[in-house]
């Protein structure tokens, strides 16, 4: 990838750009907990984002995508957004510098990556990622602290993708370590690396490659009913600032008071930040069939409580489960993209080959398989 970059680079600019690379990102279990103030427990994967990147002199960025073959410019005094979509995540991570009050000036990029798109990896998040920790380097001698990049990538979706999303990706994409999965407390920012080597597991990934429509705003809805059931049962506790400070009783409390889909998004959130924790023990003790299980519970809540599966994800769910597989759930925002599977590794290839096989049979196309390392996220290379 690195030598088709450069390629590009100096065919379109006449000279070698600077490399700057990014991740996507997995998340072992914590969904839909970022936004909530819960924790998350993601890493970063060897799926990632890279771009050669040169400051220009001018007040023109000047972008080429490699996947998409396509050349986009803008212009750094005008606020208009990019007519396409992909340029606005370029677009929104440098008026986040600036907004913050750093410097952005014009420059030439060119990038590739291969995160899979509409996969639940984040590949937005790795293009975020990318930009946000280069123009640090270029334009502001790394003065900008790494958590902060994060926020300018999850400002970037807020503010010029249309999406709410918490800070869970981006923050795997600036923060992740080769052989780490990360445990966030996105309420704090306090976080710390657990090194993840599951001995005799694997980790495997299987992409439904469907992505229903919809699922931003869903996505915004989903987060809309945590906040009105946390400010229903914030007037008995005040001490409730996110639906993550809150127990199961006092979400019984107020019962009444709310709709019952925002109780039983709410249910589900309350379980799952215990989940993590949980999980996070669980591997301490080199306890996978607790890991697994936990897992399974994930998928019953995002699937009936939190409704973000369908069908797809269900059935390779269920299939994992009769299979005896010892973990698998829904990854990511939901509505499509993968399951994330924790595989004994005698039953990995059998367990692959039966889903690859029966989910064609059912649904007339093939999953995608992607086997994830935990890897480096942000850096310059
Ligand atoms: C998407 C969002 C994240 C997070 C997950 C669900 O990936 O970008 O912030 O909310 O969904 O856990």
């Amino acid at each position: 990838m690195k030598a088709k970059i450069q390629e590009k680079f100096e065919a379109l600019f006449g000279e070698e750009g600077i490399l700057y690379a990014s991740a996507g990102r997995i998340n072992l279990i914590g969904e839909h907990t970022d936004y909530n103030g819960g924790y998350v427990f993601p890493g970063a994967i060897n799926f990632g984002i890279m771009a050669a990147i040169k400051p220009n002199g001018t007040d023109t960025v000047k972008l080429f995508a490699i996947n998409r073959d396509e050349y986009v410019e803008f212009d750094l005094t005008e606020e208009g957004l990019p007519e396409q979509h992909w340029p606005r995540y370029i677009f929104g991570v440098c008026r986040e510098i600036i907004k913050r009050g750093g410097t952005v000036k014009g420059f030439n990029a060119v990038f590739a990556g291969d995160v899979p798109i509409g996969a639940g990896l984040s590949s937005s998040a790795a293009l975020e990622s990318t930009f946000a920790y280069a123009l640090n380097d270029l334009f502001n001698n790394n003065q900008i602290d790494k958590f902060e990049l994060a926020k300018i990538g999850q400002s970037t979706e807020h503010n010029y993708c249309g999406v709410k999303c918490g800070i869970m990706d981006q923050f795997a994409s600036i923060f992740g370590k080769e052989g780490s999965l990360i445990r966030l407390n996105c309420k704090t920012g306090e976080y710390k690396y657990f090194p993840f080597h599951p001995q005799g597991y694997k980790l495997v990934l299987i992409d439904t490659c469907v992505k229903h429509s919809l699922a931003d705003s869903a996505y915004n809805k989903r987060r809309e009913s945590c906040e009105k059931a946390a400010a229903a049962i914030r007037k008995n506790h005040p001490e409730v600032e996110f639906l993550s400070d809150a127990n199961r009783l006092w979400l019984d409390e107020v019962r009444a008071e709310i709709s019952e889909e925002d109780f039983l998004r709410a249910e589900y959130v309350i379980g799952e930040v215990q989940r993590v924790l949980d999980v996070c023990d669980a591997l301490e003790r080199d306890d996978y069939e607790t890991v697994g299980e936990m897992m399974y519970q994930t998928h019953f809540g995002l699937s009936r409580l939190y409704e973000v599966s369908c069908e797809e994800l269900d059935f390779l769910n269920k299939l994992a489960r009769k299979m005896d597989v010892t973990g698998s759930r829904v990854m990511g925002g939901g509505f499509g993209g993968c399951t994330i599977n924790l595989v004994k590794e005698e039953l990995h290839d059998h367990f692959v080959e039966t889903a690859v096989e029966k989910f064609t049979e059912k649904f007339g196309h093939a999953p995608k398989i992607y086997e994830v390392v935990i890897s480096d996220g942000a850096r310059k290379l």
